[in-house]
């Protein structure tokens, strides 16, 4: 992980010295995060369908079980509601009272998990593989291109006009179609430094290209096409 990565790191411990009702410190009221942080957070109606399945998969007293679905539906409904995919402190206690699980396990699990993110974002989450693979295959490209047409000066960054934060993570398991640009949920694969740009352009006009590879490569065969079993016919 690198230096500038290491900026992101958060934990758990820091969440709980906000104090167990959801309430700060004098030191953190006066903080950027107290101001970061909504008072309340309620799951909206299409959370609360989604909430009662998960959950109805865990037999009685394992509620607990479901933490990481519904963290995912917190991010999810704040992204929907603010345009920023993120997990609150006051929607991590929310979690724990419906779980019935301490609220410091929630936090633990949030502050674990890096596809977590316990601070606001931008609008698209860029999130670069620098792991070996995609390293030797132009990773630092795709990093440069970020840079250049999201307006983001290194990892950890968030561009001025609150379209991007920038995050470099390890192995997302996509190494054969490297290198990999993960943007909220979907991979782009393939990617050269201008084919990086011409996606973040598309973002910025509020297009969301299809994802996969960029090359028109088939799921994960040879870039040139498959090359066994090519005389097999469909059906
Ligand atoms: S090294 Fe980037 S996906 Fe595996």
């Amino acid at each position: 992980m690198s230096g500038e990565k290491g900026q992101n790191q958060r934990s758990s411990e820091s969440l709980a010295q906000q104090g167990p009702g959801g309430g700060f410190s004098q030191t953190h009221a006066q903080g950027k995060a107290h101001a970061e942080q909504p008072a309340h957070f309620a799951f909206d109606e299409d959370s609360e369908r989604e909430v009662a399945k998960f959950v109805a998969r865990y037999p009685a007293g394992k509620q607990a079980s479901a933490v990481i679905p519904l963290l995912y539906l917190v991010q999810k409904q704040m992204g929907r509601q603010t345009g920023s995919a993120w997990v609150p402190k006051v929607a991590m206690d929310v979690i724990a009272q419906r779980l019935g699980m301490p609220a410091i396990r929630v936090y633990e699990v949030a502050t674990f998990y890096l596809m977590f993110n316990t601070k606001p974002i931008g609008r698209f989450h860029l999130q670069v593989c620098g792991t070996t693979p995609c390293m030797l295959r132009g990773s630092d490209d795709v990093l440069r291109a970020c840079k250049d047409a999201g307006g983001l000066k290194g990892y950890g960054d968030t561009s001025a006009d609150g379209n991007f934060t920038l995050t470099e993570v390890e192995c997302l398991g996509a190494c054969v179609n490297a290198p990999i640009l993960q943007v909220d949920d979907d991979y782009y694969e393939d990617l050269d430094y201008d084919r990086t740009v011409q996606l973040i352009e598309a973002l910025k006009r509020g297009e969301r290209p299809p994802h996969g590879s960029a090359i028109g490569r088939q799921t994960s065969a040879p870039a040139g096409g498959p090359n066994t079993l090519t005389g097999v016919e469909e059906g």
